[in-house]
């Protein structure tokens, strides 16, 4: 399946706010009333979908970033790309850190020609590749080195990067995928880059979580799937891996003017779903459903913009946020323990601790 919305040529969305969401008309009619019935349907749709999108302004808007550099992994698809594209738009410098060049110089060409000529020609602002394959220590450590050479400072960075639901696949220091890139990579990634974004301060870190993690459980008997693989149950369990490490390291830093704070985006049309099987009949049915009702990935990147760049959420640490609003946790994702006993197990398997 490829949820493809690369699209981003919407207006600038602002996502926070979501209108009831119809459902279909009955079944037994005519056929001219149901074809009447399904335009008309597929009309209000369309018009619903349109003022969603341009009602009204981004969760960014107004607010500068220039003169600021931020870090978002996974920048060349779905969310990372929609919000590099929004932190441009305020002149951020953005780094976008991707384990694919070739996509990822094309993802920047075509965002470059999407903010066009009239935005570049105002000054500030930058979009950098750099290689980031968060499936191998080794290319964590070598982009975590580039950057502490070449950035004088860091004052966003965003964990966004992700994959989903795939099938038992091992990184290259033998970890299960969903957890070793979801959760591992950006654990020793955020740990190498801590001593720059605290000499950046006020500086934030932004971590792109999954409600989904509500079916998760930090499983220490077989953190690494060795014993047997679940799908689902691994991508939940790196997303609660993702609120826990945000909390514990929240908890380290308070006093030092970096903040960190996690969210979950909603259902967004991206490209996330490439390793879920939809049966070539049911296809145009899904594709249907989810141009009406998923989210566009302008709008889900809302909450990473609002937390990277908002000024209301100046000091705010420790939070987990959906659609631009601090969210309540359950018991598991507060578990402050097992958030602990999660960090040092980590520290050991990515080598910052022997
Ligand atoms: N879409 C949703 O409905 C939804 C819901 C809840 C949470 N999320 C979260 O949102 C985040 C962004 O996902 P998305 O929906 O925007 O999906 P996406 O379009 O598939 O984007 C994911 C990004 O992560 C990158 N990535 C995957 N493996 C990587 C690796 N080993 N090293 C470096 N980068 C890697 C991908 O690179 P390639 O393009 O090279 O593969 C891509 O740039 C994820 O953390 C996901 O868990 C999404
Ligand atoms: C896999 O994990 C999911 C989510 O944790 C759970 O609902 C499902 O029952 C599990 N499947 C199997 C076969 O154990």
């Amino acid at each position: 399946m490829r949820l493809g919305g690369r699209s981003l040529t919407q207006p600038r969305a602002q996502p926070c706010a979501h209108a009831g969401r119809s459902a279909a008309g009955p079944a037994a009619m005519a056929p001219a009333a149901l074809t009447a019935a399904l335009l008309g349907g597929g009309l209000l749709l369309a018009a619903w979908r349109w003022l969603r999108a341009a009602a009204r302004r981004g969760a960014g808007a107004g607010a500068s970033m220039r003169g600021k550099t931020v870090i978002i992994t996974g920048a060349n698809s779905g969310l990372g790309r929609a919000a590099a594209t929004e932190l441009l738009r305020m002149k951020a410098r953005v780094i976008m850190g991707c384990r694919d060049r070739a996509r990822a110089e094309r993802a920047a060409r075509e965002i470059r020609a999407e903010l066009g000529e009239r935005e570049a020609a105002e000054g500030g602002g930058e979009l950098v590749v750099r290689e980031l394959d968060l499936a191998s220590l080794r290319s964590v450590r070598a982009f975590c080195h580039r950057v502490l050479q070449e950035e004088p400072r860091l004052d966003v960075l965003i964990n966004n990067a992700g994959i989903f639901q795939c099938p038992y696949m091992k990184t290259e220091d033998g970890f299960e995928m969903q957890f070793g890139v979801n959760h591992l990579g950006h654990f020793l990634l955020t740990n190498l880059l801590l001593g720059l974004l605290k000499n950046s301060a006020p500086s934030r870190i932004v971590v792109v979580s999954s409600k989904l993690y509500k079916y998760g459980e930090i499983n220490f008997e077989d953190l690494n799937s060795d014993i047997s693989y679940n799908k689902s149950f691994c991508y939940s369990r790196s997303k609660l891996a993702n609120i826990l490490f945000a909390r514990e390291l929240a908890r380290r830093l308070e006093g030092t003017g970096v903040t960190v704070n996690s969210l979950h985006p909603g259902i967004v049309r991206t490209n996330l779903g490439r390793h879920v099987n939809i049966p070539l009949l049911a296809k145009p049915l899904f594709n249907l459903v989810s141009w009406a009702f998923f989210k566009t990935p302008l709008e889900g990147a809302q909450t990473s913009i609002y937390l990277a760049s908002s000024p209301d959420v100046e000091g705010v640490s420790g939070k987990y946020f959906g659609d631009c609003k601090e969210e309540e946790l359950l018991p598991k994702a507060m578990d402050d323990l097992v958030a602990r006993k999660l960090w040092d197990i980590s520290e050991v398997m990515v080598g910052l601790l022997k």
